[in-house]
């Protein structure tokens, strides 16, 4: 079993996911501020487990020092700014802290922890018996058990359902600049079992094209009100490709990912990374040292592209979302 994070006697360690998959190494995080930069340098990294991450580390900043609460929240709330998960998570913890003190937020912590393992369960099996007939899957980034706490995931967990009934190829996109589904995507699959082959995001296309792949399933970081996906950047492409092809192009989340305080992808912030993660693969330097970069860590796929929305409440179309499936 993987598990990307232990919140054990108010004790928060977090698996270095920028060292995966060569060497596995925990890390403990003893305040907010921390936290807050394993979060910014993406050795904790996902959208919901951002979140889990977050709220179990103002609940220790909170045990250390209660007068810590408000700066604690502010700096844990902006170390990443796309994804929902991060606020909201980060948010309960901060409001039972201020009703219950330091014991109220740990709990609030395990309950988010818990919440999401459960989760995590129940996407998979819907977004499985969605894809039924699908035999062979593409995904982008990461959206296992890394990218979430608990076991399974998101999209990652729809496909670890439907390897569970029946055989199942899938082609993971390596997901330039940060290689997060050549390194971590490729790791969870093979310690699962579950064949996968590797391919350059800009192959996705072309095989999808060529009729090599039934479904694209991926996670996502916001939903915006009108159904709106922010995910990984190149995902929108992923859909454009799948949507001219026919495939079905598959969104697989939990509840709190769904935001319906934003109108539409248009109002979400793309999270702009570092220049030097664009001109490096890995530590090699692969291209002038000064050239201008763009790096959008993530991209928005108009809902008219996604067949599906799958949180633990079940499938449904991507238009006219409300919270929790009402
Ligand atoms: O920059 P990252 O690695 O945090 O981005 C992660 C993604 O984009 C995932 O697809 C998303 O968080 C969904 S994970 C369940």
């Amino acid at each position: 079993v993987i598990a990307a994070v232990r919140f054990e006697g108010g004790r928060l360690e977090v698996l270095d996911q920028t060292r995966l998959p060569h060497e596995e190494v925990w890390l403990t995080l003893g305040s907010a501020a921390e936290a807050a930069e394993a979060i910014r340098r993406l050795a904790v990294r996902g959208a919901p487990l951002i979140g889990v991450v977050a709220g179990c580390a103002l609940a220790v900043e909170v045990a250390l020092d209660p007068g810590r609460l408000e700066a604690a929240a502010l700096e844990l709330r902006g170390a990443r700014p796309t994804a929902v998960n991060l606020a909201w998570a980060v948010d309960r913890v901060a409001a039972a802290a201020r009703a219950g003190g330091a014991a109220a937020a740990r709990a609030e912590a395990e309950a988010i922890n818990a919440e999401q393992e459960a989760a995590n369960l129940a996407i998979g099996s819907y977004g499985a018996d969605l894809l039924a007939g699908a035999r062979r899957v593409l995904t982008h980034c990461n959206t296992g058990a890394l990218a979430c706490g608990g076991e399974g995931g998101t999209a990652l967990a729809v496909i670890a359902a439907l390897a569970a009934r029946g055989p199942l190829e899938v082609l993971a996109c390596e997901t330039r600049p940060l290689l997060q589904g050549a390194r971590l995507t490729v790791w969870e699959l093979a310690r699962a079992g579950i064949p996968c082959a590797l391919c350059v995001d800009g192959a996705a296309a072309g095989l999808i094209a060529r009729g090599e792949v039934d479904a694209v399933v991926v996670g996502a970081d916001r939903i915006a009100a009108n159904g709106d996906v922010v995910n990984k950047v190149g995902t929108y492409a992923h859909a454009l490709a799948a949507h001219a092809a026919g495939i079905p192009f598959v969104v697989a989340a939990p509840e709190s990912t769904l935001d319906p305080a934003t109108p539409t992808g248009a109002d979400v912030t793309i999270e702009e990374r570092a220049a030097d993660e664009v001109r490096h693969v890995g530590p090699t330097l692969t291209t002038l040292p000064d050239v201008p970069v763009r790096n959008p860590a993530f991209d928005v796929t108009p809902a008219d592209l996604v067949t599906a929305i799958v949180t633990e409440h079940g499938a449904r179309p991507p238009r006219g979302l409300t919270p929790n499936g009402v």
